[in-house]
């Protein structure tokens, strides 16, 4: 054989330059970003993400639920345009899903919430930005759908001046978070000493050691802060931290969605609702959305997945209140499942976390590529085309079988 038939056989890909696109080359899904981001995460950041509550049952049964699901398909039908928008809470979305709300993103990447409020914008789909966030409301990018997640602070003073930042930045839909009355127990955060933001300790700091650009990349930027508290709320002798800690208020009630609504004017969803008559009261108190959630397996353990709470809690509100779900969505498949169970939407959480913390925006753009292309695959397999139909086909496209026995989540 010549050289030059060897060279065309040959095909030699041109090498990455930018570390952002090596690490990015070859991830074909969420578990593969999941293992990049741990490749850059300490210890402590990677369990802060990945952890649940006490024996992490809701976390595996968040993903057994989806598991637990048979798709079947239509064949033999015009799948040669998918449209994947839909309207959510008023707006027109690309994908029916959103960004949730995740606290301290500046540790997972130094561009924290600004590079996921971009990826947001490009991929067309909303972001909600986390009170707890680490870069200020006033900071956040423009350009895309911005929804605000509010805890309710004991101080209703500096809950309104929150809610008036957050409508000033453009946020149309509010978030009220309401499964944490008080903080679940996270076993792996207590057993490797984490705090927020890490605190030098001399275990943090060997964890640190072990990743030398994450460490390097947080030395060179700003201090991680809860960038929507002003400082002089809390005193000089306490931390931010600790600051949020006391002003977390466990006595909110209905009430308090009242007080809410009379001060938000577009739409206000409820995120940590399963049952399905706190559902039907979300109604009666003016909320437009809940969002069904166990927080990701992160505070009451043994919670019911979402996903499994979804059909009694559709069949109790019937149409009056749009349902985004979340906690364990981890393929395009999932989506559509969720969606074909009677949800409007569903929320990602940790998987754009993992696309962060591998590399940054483009991390979190290949993350929303990803989903977008997965469900698109998923509904031309099912036979179905718009997103109207797929949920007006609903439970002819799926199946429930017996659940799998639980097992630890993997860690690579
Ligand atoms: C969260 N979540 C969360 N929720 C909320 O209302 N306010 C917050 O500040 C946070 N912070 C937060 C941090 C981290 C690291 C994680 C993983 C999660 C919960 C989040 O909004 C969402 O409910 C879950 O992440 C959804 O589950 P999956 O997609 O992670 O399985």
């Amino acid at each position: 054989m010549r050289a030059t038939e060897v060279r065309s056989l040959l095909q030699l890909d041109k090498p990455h330059l930018r570390r952002s696109d090596r690490v990015l080359a070859g991830a074909a899904d969420i578990d593969d970003f999941r293992r990049a981001a741990w490749r850059q995460w300490p210890r402590g950041v990677r369990d802060y993400v990945d952890g649940g509550a006490d024996g992490e049952i809701s976390l595996r049964r968040n993903r057994d639920a989806y598991e637990r699901h048979e798709l079947v398909p239509a064949v033999l039908r015009d799948v040669s345009t998918i449209d994947t928008s839909h309207t959510l809470l008023g707006d027109r979305v690309a994908l029916p899903m959103a960004l949730a709300p995740t606290g301290y993103s500046r540790m997972m990447h130094p561009e924290g919430e600004r590079a996921v409020a971009r990826a947001a914008a490009r991929a067309g789909v909303p972001y909600t930005v986390a009170t707890m966030s680490t870069v200020a409301l006033e900071d956040i990018p423009r350009g895309g759908d911005l929804w605000f997640q509010l805890y309710m602070w004991r101080d209703r003073a500096l809950v309104e001046d929150l809610l008036q930042r957050a409508a000033a930045r453009g946020c149309r839909t509010l978030m009220l978070t309401v499964d944490t009355a008080v903080t679940g127990h996270r076993l792996r955060d207590t057993r490797n000493g984490f705090t927020l933001p890490p605190r030098l300790t001399p275990r943090s700091l060997l964890g640190m050691a072990r990743r030398p650009s994450w460490c390097a990349a947080m030395l060179r930027s700003d201090p991680i802060t809860f960038a929507n508290v002003p400082a002089e709320m809390a005193s000089a002798s306490e931390s931010v931290m600790e600051f949020a800690a006391r002003q977390f208020d466990s006595s909110v009630t209905w009430s308090d969605v009242d007080w809410l609504r009379d001060r938000w004017n577009g739409p206000i969803a409820i995120k940590g609702i399963v049952h399905p008559d706190d559902a039907a009261r979300a109604v009666q108190h003016g909320a437009e959305a809940v969002v069904l959630s166990n927080h990701g397996g992160r505070q009451l353990d043994q919670t019911i997945a979402p996903l499994d709470a979804l059909p009694a809690i559709r069949e109790r509100v019937g149409s009056s209140l749009e349902l985004l779900v979340d906690s364990g969505i981890r393929r395009g498949s999932d989506l559509v499942i969720a969606l074909a169970l009677g949800a409007d939407a569903g929320l990602l959480g940790r998987p754009y976390l993992y696309g962060l913390g591998a590399a940054g925006q483009s991390g979190v753009e290949r993350v929303l590529d990803l989903f977008a292309a997965e469900v698109r695959k998923a509904m031309a397999l099912l036979g179905v085309t718009t997103v109207g139909e797929l949920k007006a086909a609903g439970p002819t496209l799926l199946r429930s079988v017996p659940p799998v026995t639980t097992r630890p989540v993997a860690t690579p």
